[in-house]
Order: structure tokens, then sequence, then C-alpha cells
């Protein structure tokens, strides 16, 4: 049975098929949708530096957790134990159910303050960071990595065993070197050789777009989960799909195009009641370009959308589009 309960330490949940943690996409009202296919997956948290967490006085957005949200993980990065820790200690109090610590990030400012995927050049540092976090916190701790910082550099599977001795309770791992960012294919041949080196669940990311992929890869590899990042944009349910395709063998029918509209006008109201018109507008044209990517003249309404400061305008933009939509007898 490739469908399988996750468990995480003294955690089960219902399904393998996990939702990435995607900074500026998989926020609140994102995280939303996703429960609406599939309502009790464990999440994540977008990533939060550990040192930000704990010197702000509010809890950032970015960590926040709402009543919707758990399960959820809260993720935080950082290269510095005392932080760690302190972050660690506070996700219990915000509500979430796991720390997930961030080994993985490519970007430019995160590494260039030796956070991220950097911290994993130097094992006794990880050793030292994970057992930190593990330590101030009673819940179960999980750490996601890439494969290293580039082809001649591949660490993954060193630092996934050195996180087992930690008490790190799962492995989440990008099958992409930091070099590579999010170009080129995702490597599932390494994936899956670290997945076998270890004796805690380990979850596979990279590329996965469709039931098939996540069937292909749970059935090729010894991975215990599959992770889905950036097939998300625009498709909420695809999740859930995969979850219903492995149950059942038969993924459930995409959304048809007008239903794909107006689950893109109620994501976006979502976005804008949490957020307000002023940075939810602009913030939403992302998610309605993934909605409606391929459709027939989408460029045309996206080229409106993305001039109009205002929810109203905006959902009056997509509901004209809409009508195009609409089956000819109805
Ligand atoms: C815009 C964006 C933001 C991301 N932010 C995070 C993050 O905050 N934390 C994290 O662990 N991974 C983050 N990732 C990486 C994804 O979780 C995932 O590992 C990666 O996109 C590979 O999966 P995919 O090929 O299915 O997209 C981000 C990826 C993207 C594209």
């Amino acid at each position: 049975m490739l469908l399988r309960p996750l468990k995480i330490r003294d955690l089960t949940f219902p399904a393998n098929v996990l939702l990435a943690p995607m900074a500026g996409v998989t926020d609140r009202a994102f995280r939303e949708m996703v429960r609406r296919w599939s309502p009790d997956e464990l999440t994540c948290t977008e990533m939060a530096v550990a040192q930000h967490l704990v010197h702000s006085r509010e809890l950032p957005e970015l960590s926040k957790i709402y009543p919707a949200d758990p399960p959820i993980a809260m993720q935080i990065a950082g290269h510095d134990p005392y932080y760690m820790a302190k972050a660690a200690e506070m996700a219990v109090d915000f509500g979430a159910v796991i720390v997930d610590i961030n080994m993985a990030c490519p970007s430019k400012k995160i590494n260039g303050n030796g956070d991220g995927v950097s911290v994993t050049c130097v094992p006794s540092q990880v050793d030292r960071v994970l057992k930190a976090v593990v330590g101030a916190t009673p819940l179960p701790v999980t750490l996601k990595l890439r494969l290293g910082m580039d082809d001649l550099r591949i660490t993954c599977t060193e630092t996934a065993r050195i996180a087992e001795q930690c008490g790190i309770s799962m492995i989440t791992l990008h099958g992409r070197t930091k070099a590579q960012m999010y170009s080129g294919l995702a490597n599932w041949d390494m994936i899956d050789a670290t997945a076998k080196a270890i004796g805690i669940p380990l979850i596979g990311v990279g590329d996965i777009r469709s039931p098939e992929d996540a069937e292909r890869r749970l059935r090729e590899t010894s991975v215990a989960g599959v992770m889905v990042g950036r097939a998300m944009g625009g498709t909420p349910w695809l999740i859930g799909q995969i979850t219903e395709y492995l149950r059942t063998g038969v993924a459930p029918p995409d959304p048809t195009e007008y239903e794909r509209l107006g689950i893109a006008m109620e994501h976006l109201t979502l976005i804008v009641q949490y957020k307000g018109e002023k940075v939810g507008v602009p913030e939403a044209r992302k998610h309605m370009a993934w909605y409606t990517k391929g459709m027939v003249n989408s460029a045309e309404v996206r080229d409106i959308i993305n001039r109009l400061p205002n929810l109203n305008e905006v959902i009056e933009a997509l509901s004209d589009f809409r009508e195009n939509f609409r089956p000819v007898a109805a």
C-alpha cells in the first residue's frame, strides 16, 4: 500500500503526501484552501529565521499558527544553537505539533548569514544545532535538507545520519543542490539512497506534479512519503487528488475551468480578509496567474488584474472572464 499513515515519533497523520512549505506562497489563506481537499494532513509554516523570531516582539506573520492550521509544524532556520533552541521553545506555545528545522534554503541572504543549507557544510555545527533544538522542546523535531552545496559537495546522507543520532524524528530531502536552486531535475536516486541509509522516515521532495508522479516515487524508492511544492500553485486540490489516487487508483477529475475560477476568487477573498486589500491584492496576483494559466485568453485577464488595486474590481474582472467558460446550456 503506497498510501500510508505518516508516523513521526508519537504522532500519526492520515497520509504520507504533504504540502511543501513555500515562503510567500503557503500562507494562512493558502493552507486553508489546501485543507478543503486534505483536511487532516500535516502542513508547515513558512520559514522564519530563529534570531528574528526570538527578538521580534510580535510573532512574524510567517510563523503564526491559526485555529484552522493544526496539525502544523513550525519551521525555523539558523546556525546558532542558542537562538534555535529559544525559537523551538516558542513553538509549543504557538500551537505547533512539530518543530521543523530548515537546512535547505538556498537564498543568498539566508546563506550569507551562515543559515539555510550552508549550515550543513560543518557537520559539528549541524550536530550542535540539532541537539540544542531537540533538547529544548518536547515536540518531535524534523529536518529539511538539500542534497548538498553542489555536485562536488553532496552531504545529505552524512547529515541525515547525524540527524538520526541527534534525535531528529524525520528528514525531508529536496533532491537538488544549493547550486541548482530550483532548476534541473531533482535527483531521486540520491533521495532513495539517503532514505535507505537511515532508520527514521524520509520524505522526498522535487518535481512531483501529478498523482502519477507521486505514485511512481513512492513505488520506486524507499521514501516514507512525498511532499509537493511548486505544482501546488493554482491547484490547492492536488494533494487531496494524489491521496485519493493512491487510495483508489482513480484520481478525482480536476475542477473545470469555471470551478477553478470560483476557487481562485475564494482564495483571493481569503488573502484579502487576512492581509487587507493593500497587501493582499498585489500578493494574490501570482496566485491568480497560476489559477488562470493555460485558459484561453487568460493573458488578457491577468493583464487587467495586475493593474487593479481593489478586491471588488478583481473579482468583477475574474467573474466577467469566467462567463466565457459557462456551458452553452446554462
Ligand atoms: C517560492 C518558494 C518558497 C519556498 N520556501 C520554502 C520555505 O519557506 N521552507 C522550506 O523548507 N522550503 C521552501 N521552499 C522549497 C520547497 O518546500 C520545495 O522543497 C521545493 O520547491 C522543491 O519541491 P518542488 O520541486 O515540488 O517545487 C520554497 C520553494 C519555493 C519555490
